[in-house]
């Protein structure tokens, strides 16, 4: 197709052939590199986004696609009933980074977080009455196949497709108290995200894991960490439970696992790590090699490129720029840790300054009426961060 109006026929398209679930901004990426996108016309957009923090090595990283490129004209797929090398390869560094024994692999972030909601409800079957219970947290987003719909504690998404699973209870976010309630002996599993992502960047509190910690292993429940968009690096450690000091039984990881392609893992340590046999789940394309390919070769490049630390720092350097806004324009609270940033305006214009962003050159998001939300790549360089901000601020003082 011909660039001039391509955008304007493929929305057309869109709107006859595919099922209307996203609210796109009207913007046509063609190329990306690093923290860089181009559209069709060649005018370029840092992007502060990262693919909602998939692309945390940046765009295209040269040995990402040098990995795919070799994979693909060795093997693409051949399913689970053979051993392919990236596959296991990727299992033995995959665990040791994020300190578990053992992974199942899957093509998703819902899908890491349904296996896991799997492994809980069998690791209660062991009890007399079966403890068949799982504890989530408000605000929480886990995924929307049913199970992971049904932990994602959010009217918005439930409502539609009710009823869900039976057997979750939710408490308000950092409320104590509520949580040492409402794990009881019918608890097979308490699962969080230890930073919520899609409600806005609000973390729980070292008090509530710890206490999340502590209950689950009086009544016997496992603990379940969804860090698919925390984990692999986002926060400045290879998963967030790290910093923390709070070891979950059970984590699952996916966004920023297959630099840029579909990839999820659930991963478990402990009696935990064996709670699935054979047969009890499977998924065709799961830890394909091309897929394990770009990972391990995603793994490799946070690892040798000291991206860990550059997400700690230039985190650190992006909040501090941000707060140093509040003097002029209405950006009230600020959180997150490493790469993971939200931040409040004191109006409710979150949306339009996305779409101002956009023409102003600058990729965010907004995770609500009031809060900006930035998930850059992990290699973002000063000067990138330092162009990616100007480009924002301008586009929040025009909406403001
Ligand atoms: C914490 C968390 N868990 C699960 C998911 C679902 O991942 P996916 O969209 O890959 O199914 C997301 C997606 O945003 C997420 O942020």
């Amino acid at each position: 197709m011909e660039s001039d109006g391509l955008l304007e026929r493929l929305k057309a398209i869109d709107e006859r052939c595919v099922m209307p679930t996203y609210a796109r901004q009207p913007v046509l990426f063609v190329k990306g590199c690093g923290a860089r996108l181009w559209d069709e016309h060649g005018r370029n957009y840092i992007d502060l986004l990262g693919g909602i923090a998939v692309d945390a090595v940046g765009h295209c990283h040269p040995r990402v696609v040098r990995a795919v490129q070799e994979q693909a004209e060795q093997l693409l797929h051949v399913s689970n009933l053979f051993y392919t090398e990236p596959q296991f390869r990727l299992a033995e560094k995959l665990t040791t980074v994020a300190g578990m024994e053992k992974v199942f692999f899957c093509n998703s972030g819902a899908e890491a977080n349904e296996c896991a909601l799997k492994i809980a409800r069998k690791w209660g079957k062991r009890k007399e009455p079966p403890a068949v219970e799982i504890v989530a947290v408000e605000g929480a987003f886990h995924g929307r196949l049913f199970g992971t719909l049904s932990v994602t504690a959010q009217a918005k998404y439930q409502k539609p497709f009710e009823p869900l699973v039976p057997g979750v209870r939710v408490v308000p976010r950092n409320d104590v108290s509520a949580l040492r309630e409402a794990v009881t002996e019918n608890t097979c599993a308490v699962i969080l995200e230890p930073i919520q992502g899609e409600s806005g960047i609000h973390p729980l509190s070292a008090e509530f894991l710890r206490a999340a910690r502590e209950r689950c292993d009086e009544v016997g429940a496992l603990l379940l960490f969804d860090e698919v968009q925390t984990g692999m690096g986002r926060t400045g450690t290879w998963f967030l439970w790290q910093q923390v000091g709070v070891k979950p039984d059970v984590l699952t990881a996916a966004k920023a696992l297959g630099g840029g392609l579909p990839i999820g893992a659930c991963m478990a340590h402990g009696a935990a790590a064996n709670v699935l046999e054979k047969g009890d789940h499977g998924s065709t394309f799961a830890g394909g090699p091309l897929a394990a390919a770009a990972a391990l070769a995603t793994i490799e490049a946070i690892e040798e490129e000291g991206m860990l630390h550059n997400a700690q720092v230039m985190g650190e350097y992006l909040r501090q720029q941000i707060a140093s806004w509040r003097e002029h324009l209405p950006v009230t609270d600020i959180r997150g840790k490493g790469m993971m940033i939200g931040f409040d305006l004191a109006v409710p214009l979150a949306r339009e300054v996305v779409r101002i962003a956009l023409h102003e050159g600058v990729v965010v998001n907004a995770t609500g009426e009031q809060t900006l939300r930035l998930l850059p790549p992990l290699n973002l360089t000063q000067e990138e961060a330092d162009e990616g901000l100007r480009r924002l601020r301008v586009a929040i003082e025009k909406v403001v």
